[in-house]
Order: structure tokens, then C-alpha cells, then sequence
């Protein structure tokens, strides 16, 4: 989960999110593993690798060298404590900028343009940050509602690998979380034009 390697040393492509998850803290990694101890095992075989861009493992060792943040997200002592947690959900565990911040030609997701919106295939990202070409016009209670319904403040609603965000992640959340994660994209979040 922090340094994107099997128990083998194997290197992982970050289609594994581990660039995010590196920042996730001590306690909720362990909370997960307990969680995932408790699953029953299941006998499948594995799908195989559909990523045809990079054969190799071994320029990932380098990549990485470059590339991963260690260790857990650093504190901000201006952030309020709601403020904090909603930067934690977002860049640690939510891992949005997974699929809404563009990426650079060896796949790691470009700092400059955090959030800013994704060409990605199949389903590219948009720009969720708070400017006039993202979403500047959204307000805390409208992100609320979108992260408990899927829905837009247009009454839109959002279907395909953001119905599952939201259906799978954040709408099972508390309201407070979804609160902390609401003010962060309003308040927290750099407005960004798109990449
Ligand atoms: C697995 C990829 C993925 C992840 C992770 C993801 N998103 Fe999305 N998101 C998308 C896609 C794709 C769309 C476009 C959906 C559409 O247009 O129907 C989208 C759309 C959205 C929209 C609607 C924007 C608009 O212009 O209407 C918002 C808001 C949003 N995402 C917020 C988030 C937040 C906050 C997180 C983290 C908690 C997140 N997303 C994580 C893929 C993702």
C-alpha cells in the first residue's frame, strides 16, 4: 500500500493507486488488513494484465525513486481539524487525483495540475476544482448532496466508474466525513484552469 511492492519485491504499475495510498496513515492501513483478514477466501483465477504501455518492471524501481511521496500526508497547522480531515479523504484515501489529475508520459499524475481534469481513457475526469472552467460554482451542500446521491446540482446524475465512487465510497461514509471532504473541494482545493 506505501511503497507499491509485493511481498515477493515485485515493483507495481501505479494503476495500483499506491501513490495515494502512500499518504494514508498507520492506523487505517491496519484497520484495512484486519478488514481484509476477516473476507472469505475465495478461489478465482486472477484477469490478466491489460496494460500494454510498459512491459517491464524494472524502470518502475527508478520511477518510483523519482516519483512516490514516503510516508503519511505532512500536517498543516492552518487547516482546521475538519479542513485536515477532508484533505486526508481526498489525496490519501479517496484518491481522486487518481482519475482527475492528468498524468505525465511515464503515468504519475502531475502535481501542477492537481485536480484540474483527466484525459484518461476510457472515461476521462473532469476538472473538480473550484474555477470558473471547474466547478466554482458548487457549494458545500451541493458537494454534500452529490457525494451522498451521485447527483449534480444541475440534477444530473453521474453513472459509470463515478456511480461506483460514489455508491462504493463516499456515499457509505458518515455525514461528517462527507462534510470534512465537501469543505476541502470548496475551501481547500487550489482553483485550477484545465490542464
Ligand atoms: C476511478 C476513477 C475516479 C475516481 C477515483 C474519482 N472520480 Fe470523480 N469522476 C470520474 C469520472 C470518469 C467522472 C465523469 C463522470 C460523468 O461525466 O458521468 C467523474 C465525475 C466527478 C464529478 C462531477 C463533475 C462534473 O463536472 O459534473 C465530481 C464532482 C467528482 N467526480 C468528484 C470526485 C471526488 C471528490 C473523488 C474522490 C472522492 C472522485 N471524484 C474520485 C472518475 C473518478
Amino acid at each position: 500500500m506505501r511503497r507499491g511492492r509485493s511481498p515477493e519485491g515485485e515493483h507495481y504499475y501505479p494503476a495500483f493507486p499506491y501513490p495515494s495510498y502512500t499518504k494514508m496513515d498507520e492506523a487505517d492501513l491496519a484497520h484495512l488488513w484486519a478488514w481484509l483478514r476477516e473476507l472469505p477466501p475465495i478461489a478465482k483465477p486472477n484477469l490478466p494484465h491489460e496494460l500494454t504501455r510498459y512491459k517491464r518492471r524494472g524502470p518502475l524501481a527508478f520511477w518510483k525513486l523519482l516519483e512516490l511521496e514516503r510516508g503519511p500526508l505532512p500536517e498543516d497547522p492552518e487547516l482546521d481539524l475538519e479542513l485536515a480531515r477532508g484533505r486526508y479523504l481526498v489525496e490519501a484515501v479517496g484518491h481522486c487525483g487518481e482519475c482527475h489529475s492528468p498524468r505525465n508520459r511515464i503515468g504519475a499524475t502531475r502535481a501542477r495540475h492537481e485536480l484540474a481534469g483527466s484525459d484518461a481513457d476510457p472515461e476521462p475526469g473532469p476538472n473538480i476544482t473550484p474555477h470558473a472552467e471547474g466547478l466554482a460554482s458548487w457549494t458545500v451542500e451541493d458537494w454534500q448532496t452529490f457525494l451522498s446521491l451521485a447527483m449534480t446540482p444541475d440534477g444530473d446524475f453521474v453513472g459509470g466508474e463515478m456511480g461506483r465512487v460514489v455508491r462504493e465510497g463516499t456515499a457509505p461514509l458518515s455525514e461528517a466525513d462527507r462534510r470534512a471532504i465537501a469543505r476541502w473541494m470548496v475551501e481547500g482545493v487550489e482553483p485550477r484552469p484545465d490542464p
